[in-house]
This record gives structure tokens, sequence and C-alpha cells, in this order.
């Protein structure tokens, strides 16, 4: 399919290049469509606090059949003075928020009929993976969700060269994975996040339906800590009237 026509009557000017493929389409930073998550960096203060509500954890606290993490320690920690959701997650929420959909943007940003939903981090914790531990595919049943790489102990380029890697078409020890969906008769897609120490406090926002998965990493025993969270919609009084007043519901989960 062509896209554009070449210009002929300047030269200077590229013709758009052929998109032939879904995978082209999704690649095309111009043509395709945004990622739905947020790929940044915690700020060393917003890293001191997370290390703060780590350390005073308590290690009893263990969610117990609540992720689907294949990993031993995974303990619950606290938001102290729900700083980290006032100064970094609240942000994230509200742009993904007014980004989700044309009719968030027109009433909140444009015809500002409402404000934005309030959300509120409910769950938080901490994992400490170990070698051959691993996260399998799967979604969180909130409204938004995240991951923050506090320690990876471990680099891509070993994990790939493993003897088991070495000769794959797609190794991926060590790495985090999103993956989507393209509709009846496409493959899913995966989008690969391969990491190592110099990732420790990059930040994966995004939403909760969002499947992602985390495969293990092999020849150390440090442990890999990561932390997590899910942040759900608060129904306030004004949406559950309207909510009760129209029938119709255009809320995400809600706890
Ligand atoms: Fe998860």
């Amino acid at each position: 399919m062509k896209l554009a026509r070449e210009d002929k009557r300047n030269k200077d000017v590229e013709p758009l290049k052929e998109i032939k493929t879904q995978k082209e389409y999704f690649n095309d930073p111009v043509l395709g469509p945004p990622a739905p998550w947020l790929d940044t960096r915690a700020t060393e203060e917003t890293m001191d606090h997370l290390w703060n509500n780590i350390n005073h954890s308590v290690p009893g606290d263990r969610i117990k059949k609540k992720l689907a993490g294949n990993i031993l320690k995974s303990y619950f920690i606290q938001d102290k003075d729900n700083w980290l959701y006032e100064n970094v997650l609240k942000s994230m929420v509200e742009y993904l928020w007014l980004r989700e959909s044309w009719s968030h943007y027109f009433d909140i940003a444009v015809a500002k009929q409402r404000p934005v939903p309030e959300f509120r981090l409910h769950e938080l914790w901490v994992n400490f993976q170990k070698q051959h531990e691993f996260n399998p595919p799967h979604f969180h049943e909130a409204a938004y969700s995240f991951v923050v790489f506090m320690k990876i102990p471990t680099h891509w380029k070993e994990q790939h060269a493993l003897p088991m890697n070495v000769d794959s078409n797609a190794p991926c020890a060590s790495d985090f994975q999103f993956l989507m969906g393209q509709g009846d008769q496409n493959p899913v897609r995966t989008i690969t996040f391969p990491l190592g120490p110099e990732d420790k406090g990059r930040m994966l926002f995004f939403p909760s339906w969002l499947v992602h998965a985390v495969y293990p990493f092999y020849g150390t025993e440090e442990e890999r800590i990561t932390v997590s969270g899910n942040i759900y919609l608060q129904e306030s009084t004004q949406h559950k009237a309207e909510r009760l007043l129209y029938g119709k519901d255009s809320f995400q989960t809600q706890k």
C-alpha cells in the first residue's frame, strides 16, 4: 500500500515509506499508536522513599495467593504519608487517564465538565526475586500498575549469552516483557525490556490490563529487588450518581 506519492517538485522531500506489515505500523514512531505504558526514571528522592518503605516492611506481611509471581519473598509495604502517590504516581495516572479516551480529555480538559476522578494507591509490595524464580504472563485487576527496578544484579548481555540462550532466536533470560494482543488472526506482540544494573531506578507505569511477565535470571545468589503497586479508581459521589442516573459504567475495576 502506497501512503504517499513521491513529490517530483522537490527532490529534498522524502516520500513516506511503504508500510507493509502490522509490525512495521506498530513500530513506526509517527504512524504507530502511542505505547500504552510510560517508561521513566525515579528520582533519588523517590528511591530513598522506596528504600525507606522497604526497610520498614514487615517480612511476615507476605502476599498470600494475591500475586502471580513464582517468587518466594514478596511483602506488602506502606507508602508512608501517601508520598509516592501524591508526588510521583498521581501525575502519571492523570496523564494516562486523559490520554485513554477522547471523552475523558474533552469532558475534563476542554469542556471542564468534571474533574479527573480520584484514584488511590491500594497495594504496594516488594519482590525479592532469586535466580530461577519468575513471573508468568499476567495482568492486575486494578486501573493502573507499575514496577520500579530497585536492584538488578545481572546484565542482560551475560544472561542472553548463557549456553541455553546463545543460539536462541529469542533469548530472554532476565528480561521484563509486555504482551499485547493485536486482534484476531494476528500474533501476540511482545515488547521486551532487557535489563542490567544501570536500570536501577527505571520505572514502567502501565494500565493494569496490560499483560506482562518477568523471565528468570541465572548464575548469582544476589536478589533482584523490585517495587510494584496497584492503583484503583475511587468512585466519587458524583460519578456514582451519574452511573445510577444514566445506567452506564464508564469506570474500571473498583475496590
Ligand atoms: Fe505484575
